[in-house]
């Protein structure tokens, strides 16, 4: 039993591993592994980010009428419509986790809710955990992995830098559309130290 799913470790395991593709459980794997390496170094519960990580992209391959039907009936906000399964398995996933899986945690919630976008003032160091880890696991090779490895070593808080400025220049590049939320993660973000 964990603290905060009704079952083992293994248990959810099998239960996220059904409703994802091998290559996406691989890489929830690996999210776990690093967010337990980053939650013993940063004073969060181990077990607390196991579960986060194992469940932050549960909901991903869900169907667009899924999320669409969901963002209805659980009358989130409306907007969301307007955006992609990028942002929506973070967002609805969280109500899919809770649902499905009866997690009930609202830490663990608000981790997924924000491992796409992260958050300005209010993330927990636990959600800080989960966005680094989901951009750091070790099968993660983009230009820069090493420097944001190391960079987020010395400072959890640097790293979480290092994400939103390099993630919002990646979609400026690509003229690509930019979920608010990521810009006030941007904008609060840049100032900590
Ligand atoms: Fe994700
Ligand atoms: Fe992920």
């Amino acid at each position: 039993m964990t603290k905060y799913f009704d079952g083992t470790m293994m248990d959810l395991e099998a239960k996220v591993a059904a409703k994802l593709s091998d290559y996406r459980f691989q890489h929830v794997l690996r999210v776990r592994d690093y967010a337990r390496k980053l939650a013993m170094a940063n004073g969060v519960d181990v077990e607390q980010a196991e579960v986060a990580a194992l469940v932050h992209d549960y909901a991903k391959e869900r169907s667009n009428s899924e999320f669409l039907t969901l963002i209805r009936v659980k009358n989130l906000d409306p907007d969301l419509a307007n955006w992609g399964n990028y942002i929506w398995h973070g967002v609805v996933g969280a109500e899919i986790i809770h649902d499905e899986l009866n997690i009930q945690d609202n830490d663990i919630l608000n981790a997924v809710r924000e491992h796409t976008t992260g958050a300005a003032e209010g993330m927990t160091k636990l959600s800080q955990v989960i966005f680094m880890a989901d951009y750091l696991e070790l099968g993660r090779n983009f230009s820069g992995v090493d420097a944001a490895r190391r960079i987020t070593d010395e400072s959890l808080t640097a790293g979480i830098r290092y994400q939103i400025v390099h993630t919002v220049l990646h979609l400026v590049k690509k003229e690509t559309a930019i979920y608010p939320k990521s810009i006030t993660t941007y904008n609060y973000w840049i100032n900590q130290k």
